[in-house]
């Protein structure tokens, strides 16, 4: 069995640069050639979700003309990439903080969001400004104006809640999560809704995580056992 939703940490565009003595913003343009080609292999192989972890809370802290250089590229992918994406039954979604992000990259995403919402092929999620405890903090923040406003006693508050005002609410929890470049750590990428999913940690940086990686880590996923805490007969 493939799994419904992968999630995947893009990591090692730098580092992959580096080792050809080349800038860090090539890495991030061979990053995103690779990308468009997992989406076609995702496609493929039937799976329902794809996500993938573009730039974190934390990618802020690096130097501006780095944060500059990706958000001239996402501005670039939004305008053709995704664009034909729409094309292909895609249906892209956005999820992260938008408020610091630049006001025509905002107006982009609003639109595929909009244009690819009654597709029903790939559901491609781009986390972008994300991070996994800024999700939990804005769903805090959502539930207790529901709940007052309401007058609804915080002791009856479910997982479903909780739930329902992540950023990621109406797309089930990640059942694989790859990150590649050799880190073995999450980064603060999906926290809550990881909490069963399976994890791979692959050498190589992501400009090189061929297709053939990737269809040999879908077929393992299959061999997995996953047990949710129950006991399998
Ligand atoms: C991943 O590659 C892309 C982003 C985080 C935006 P990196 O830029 O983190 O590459 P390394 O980890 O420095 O090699
Ligand atoms: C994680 O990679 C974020 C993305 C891939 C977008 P980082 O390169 O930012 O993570 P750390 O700093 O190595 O933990
Ligand atoms: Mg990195």
């Amino acid at each position: 069995m493939y799994p419904e939703h992968v999630a995947i940490i893009m990591d090692g565009n730098g580092r992959w640069a580096k080792n050809k003595g080349l800038p860090r913003i090539s890495g991030h343009k061979a990053g995103v050639e690779r990308l468009k080609g997992i989406v076609e292999c995702t496609i493929n192989y039937g799976i329902s979700y794809l996500t993938l972890y573009a730039f974190s809370s934390e990618n802020w802290n690096r130097p501006k003309t780095e944060i500059n250089d990706l958000m001239h590229l996402l501005s670039l992918f939004l305008a053709n990439d995704a664009k034909r994406f729409l094309k292909e039954n895609i249906r892209l979604r956005v999820i992260g903080r938008r408020d610091r992000l630049k006001k025509s990259i905002v107006k982009q995403i609003e639109e595929i969001e909009i244009n690819s919402y009654k597709n029903d092929g790939l559901n491609l999620i781009i986390a972008l400004d994300y991070g996994g405890r800024e999700d939990i903090r804005s769903a805090i923040i959502n539930i207790y104006k529901e709940f007052s406003n309401n007058n609804i006693s915080i002791e009856s508050l479910t997982l479903k809640d909780v739930e329902k005002n992540l950023m990621t609410t109406g797309i089930p929890d990640p059942d694989l999560i790859i990150r590649t470049s050799g880190e073995y750590r999450i980064s603060n990428f999906l926290l809550w809704q990881s909490a069963y999913s399976e994890y791979e940690f692959i050498k190589c940086n992501w400009p090189d995580f061929d297709n053939n990686i990737y269809i040999k880590v879908l077929q393992s996923y299959g061999k997995r056992d996953r047990r949710f805490g129950k006991l399998n007969e």
